[in-house]
């Protein structure tokens, strides 16, 4: 058996040049693992706290270096000599140690890094590829699925917080026809990604990239990135509605304010009930597959009435309405606020946890879309999770910028090693 012998971390910057940890994990009888966390711009009220130093002399304030001490002097020490395939002992461990409900005393960030970094040994020591360690992981929560490649959700365009342009929905995707292999759903994706910077470049429009890779542009209206999409779509020969389908990340949090949201569609800002509305005809215009994050966070009346009247042709998602959190989880499916989960495991801190959500939302016959964050590094280990956990969808950017292909490009090699044992 092999055991713990030194947690240790420092801090690296991730793709917006903000800091965040990279982790080692090394056992007794030698081996390593290396892991770095990533973090939201746009990070719901209800997430785990992620420990930033706030020292306006380093970084701007968003240093790491009290949740890299925290895993140097306490953390870490807490969890040597254990079993590095327990992980939910582990995790349990470092909940515990932690002892506040929301990890605010050491940060989610210091605790996913261990737990993360433990699971990566755990893959080693076990001898198996990452993502059939986390399907054996799952298994252990009661998830029985399999593993299974997910549908990306590409992001084209980034709005709202993400891009410097003046979108203000958050994230414009192109998702591949369920029926496409993810190395045909990656090229469509790619080809579109590249026509449409033509199409904005032509039109005057490209700002630059945001947050995720996807253009920012500036546009007249949200709904014109759709109608750019649907000619650039046109020009690559694929077949919307066919062979890829549209959905978005509205992150509605960014424009909502005392009970009212602004967007730039519109001349004066819109109800709750008038905002549906307004989604209802891009649902009838556009056929959006999956809709994000559509309300405030709390709004969950709101959420109740998209449900109602949208589900039955779009999979309404919650990211900040859910925050990877059980009891929001638990709240929603109660309530029929939403019929899908996005899954990031640095809004609730561990991989036990992440994988206990998983199983909640499963049971109420959920579809589980695995994301990354918009602060990345080129760790790929949330492409791993997303097999292991046989998410439907993976959202992990556009298809291109290093931090993002490093997943896609994971998820492809992942795809050639199933394939291959199948056919052993
Ligand atoms: P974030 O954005 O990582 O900035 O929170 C991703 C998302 O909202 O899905
Ligand atoms: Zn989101």
């Amino acid at each position: 058996m092999s055991t713990i012998k030194r947690i240790w971390a420092r801090e690296i910057l991730d793709s917006r040049g903000i800091p965040t940890i990279e982790n080692y994990c090394q056992t007794d009888d030698g081996k390593i693992s290396v892991s770095s966390v990533p973090a939201g711009t746009s990070t719901g009220t209800h997430e785990a706290v992620e420990l930033r130093d706030m020292d306006e002399k380093r970084y701007l304030g968003q240093g790491v270096l009290k949740a890299v001490e925290n895993i140097n002097n306490v953390l870490g020490p807490a969890v040597v000599g254990m079993d590095p395939m327990k992980q939910a002992e582990i995790d349990q461990k470092l909940i515990s140690t932690d002892g506040t409900e929301n990890k605010s005393k050491y940060g989610a960030n210091a605790i996913l890094a261990i737990s993360e970094v433990v699971c990566k040994m755990g893959s080693q020591v076990s001898q198996k590829p990452l993502y059939s360690w986390i399907d054996d992981l799952g298994v252990t929560v009661g998830l029985k699925q399999g593993v299974r490649l997910p549908t990306p959700l590409l992001n084209m365009i980034n709005g709202g917080k993400h891009g410097a342009g003046n979108l203000d929905f958050q994230e414009f995707w192109v998702i591949p026809a369920i029926h496409k292999t993810f190395k045909e759903g990656l090229q469509i994706g790619a080809e579109v990604y590249q026509t449409i910077g033509k199409n904005l470049a032509q039109r005057g429009a490209i700002h630059s990239v945001g947050h995720e890779g996807g253009y920012a542009p500036n546009l007249f209206t949200n709904a014109e990135a759709f109608e750019v999409f649907v000619e650039s779509i046109k020009q690559t020969g694929h077949a919307l509605g066919r062979d890829l389908f549209l959905g978005l990340d509205v992150a509605a949090d960014s424009f909502y304010k005392d009970g009212e949201y602004h967007i730039r569609d519109r001349t004066s800002s819109m109800s709750d009930d008038q905002l549906l509305e307004f989604y209802k005809q891009l649902n009838n215009q556009y056929k959006l597959q999956i809709i994000e994050d559509a309300f405030f966070e709390d709004a969950w009346g709101s959420w109740q009435k998209l449900t109602a009247e949208m589900s039955s042709t779009t999979i309404i998602a919650g990211d900040d309405l859910l925050a990877t959190n059980p009891k929001r989880l638990k709240k929603a499916i109660s309530e029929k606020a939403c019929n899908a989960a996005i899954i990031k495991p640095n809004q609730i801190g561990s991989i036990t946890e992440t994988l206990q959500v998983i199983k909640i939302a499963r049971d109420a016959g959920w579809k589980i879309i695995v994301s990354h964050r918009s602060g990345e590094t080129n760790d790929s280990f949330i492409a791993d999770f997303a097999v292991g956990v046989a998410a439907e969808y993976a959202k992990f950017g556009a298809p291109a910028r290093g931090e993002r292909v490093a997943k896609y490009n994971r998820l492809s090699t992942i795809e050639l090693e199933v394939e291959y044992l199948k056919n052993k």
